[in-house]
This record gives C-alpha cells, sequence and structure tokens, in this order.
C-alpha cells in the first residue's frame, strides 16, 4: 500500500491537492514540486517531458501506486507518453493522471453562450490540448485561449499583488476578454492561477464565471477510485500528508502558509 503522488512545478498544484484532501480526506498523499526548475510553462516539450518523468519515477520510488500530475504545462507536454509508453514498458500496474482531461469532460456543463475562455502557461496553449480535447468533450463550445507567460513567474515569486504584476495580469485577462464578447465562462488552465483568483473574478465582473480545477479534479478523482477498485486498494488510508520540494525548504514552508494557509514542514530532495 502506497501514498496518492501529486506533482506540480511548484506550489501550483497545492491548490489541487487542497481540494483533493477535502473530497479523500484518509488518503495518503505525497506532494512534490520541482520548485528548483519552475517555471515549466515557457520550457521545451522534451525538457518537460524528461522532468515530469523524473518526478514521476521519484514518487514510484517512494511507493506511490497512483500519482496525479497537478500541473496543465506537464499534463499537455509529458502525460501522453508516460501513459502510453513509459508506464507500460516499466511500471505497468501503476497509474498517472493528469488535470486536463477531467477538466474538459466538465467545462460544457458550465457555460451557457458556449464561448469559454483559457488562461494557461505558454507551453499548455501551445500544445492546444484544451482545443482538442473540448472537441471530443464538447464539440459545441468555442475555445478562445491565450498564454500568460509572466503569471507562475509573478506568483512564484509573489510579485502578483504588486503595482506591476496587477498591471501585467489586468492585460493578459482583458486581452482574452476582447477575443469576444461571448464568453462567459473562464478556466484558469494552469494550477498556479487559483492563487490569484479572486483578482481574475474583480477584473473580469460578475457575468464571468471563473473555474479553478481543484474541486474538478478531486471529484473526478474520487470517481475514478470508486470505479477502479484495484488502485483504490492498493492506496493507504493513514490521512498522513508529506511536502517535498527541490528548492528550500523554508520558502517552501512560508509560501504554503502564505498563499494556502497550510502550515507544513517539507523535507528537500534533488532529482
Ligand atoms: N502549475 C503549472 C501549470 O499548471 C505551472 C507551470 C509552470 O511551472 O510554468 O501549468
Amino acid at each position: 500500500m502506497g501514498p496518492i503522488g501529486v506533482f506540480d512545478s511548484g506550489y501550483g498544484g497545492l491548490t489541487v491537492l487542497n481540494a483533493v484532501r477535502e473530497h479523500l480526506p484518509n488518503y495518503e498523499y505525497i506532494y512534490l514540486g520541482d520548485n528548483a526548475r519552475a517555471p515549466y510553462g515557457s520550457r521545451s516539450f522534451d525538457v518537460v517531458h524528461e522532468f515530469t518523468w523524473q518526478a514521476v519515477e521519484f514518487l514510484f520510488k517512494q511507493g506511490c501506486p497512483l500519482i496525479i500530475i497537478a500541473c496543465n504545462t506537464a499534463s499537455a507536454k509529458a502525460l501522453r507518453t508516460i501513459q502510453q509508453t513509459q508506464l507500460l514498458d516499466s511500471y505497468s500496474g501503476r497509474r498517472v493522471l493528469g488535470v486536463i482531461r477531467p477538466s474538459t469532460e466538465t467545462i460544457g456543463e458550465w457555460t451557457k453562450s458556449n464561448h469559454v475562455g483559457i488562461l494557461g502557461t505558454l507551453g499548455t496553449i501551445q500544445s492546444c490540448s484544451y482545443i482538442i480535447e473540448l472537441e471530443k468533450y464538447a464539440p459545441q463550445i468555442t475555445t478562445h485561449q491565450l498564454a500568460c507567460p509572466m503569471w507562475v513567474p509573478l506568483i512564484e515569486n509573489n510579485y502578483h499583488n504588486t503595482d506591476a504584476g496587477r498591471a501585467i495580469i489586468r492585460e493578459d485577462v482583458d486581452k482574452l476578454l476582447s477575443m469576444s464578447a461571448d464568453i462567459d465562462t473562464i478556466v484558469l488552465a494552469c494550477t498556479h492561477y487559483p492563487i490569484i483568483e479572486n483578482q481574475i473574478k474583480e477584473l473580469v465582473g460578475p457575468r464571468v464565471k471563473v473555474f479553478s480545477q481543484g474541486q474538478i479534479v478531486a471529484k473526478k478523482l474520487k470517481e475514478y477510485l470508486e470505479r477502479h477498485t484495484e488502485i483504490d486498494n492498493l492506496l493507504s488510508k493513514s490521512g498522513k500528508v508529506s511536502y517535498i520540494t527541490t528548492e528550500n525548504t523554508e520558502v517552501f514552508n512560508d509560501k504554503a502558509s502564505k498563499y494556502l494557509g497550510l502550515q507544513i514542514q517539507s523535507l528537500h530532495t534533488h532529482l
């Protein structure tokens, strides 16, 4: 029996872990943030894939039977290869899931105008993963997407509340809204962005709904474990959570508390 691994390039995945723990509080979790090499958003396909696989192998070695890649960029650029080749070659029986599919399966339920805005990193947007997946699950939707390459660095460095940070965020939100007056739903397709969800909601006003992925991923994971009892039976239910970062642990603890109100003692690793 082992924990559920939750991986992100940095702090963003903590927003997913929080929501998952609300829905599945009895399970054991290991969170891994590759803060030393974040952001992933502007890195090439090969590099994101290499870093993500290193993280996945690390979590497998910690005994995780199931890993959630709580990072859109890594889900967009690495998940398919990991699921279709590497898992089968070396770790059959273990599972790696991402955050894009659960989101695109659900987005159709939220929009009335069928015009949806997607905000994400350069990697996620250039991969067109949301457009491709939404064509499968909600073909009636017109997708308007925008890369916000500055947002993760702003959040990781705690600059999102400065005047300059707020101006950059406002400019990007305006750019997305100017793509269509019919956009009634915006998806924060980067797990870092819920940290600035209130800032975004203030900018778009009450007419446009803003969705974060944490609750969706959590709900879908719960359903997945109900369907796949063979995986559920491999998961320990001690309620314990460990946090591991590839960067400085004190900074990680401090930011986890500042952004998400989590009082934690993280450990350090090299990947
Ligand atoms: N949280 C990651 C995502 O969802 C951020 C990527 C990055 O490190 O740039 O895309």
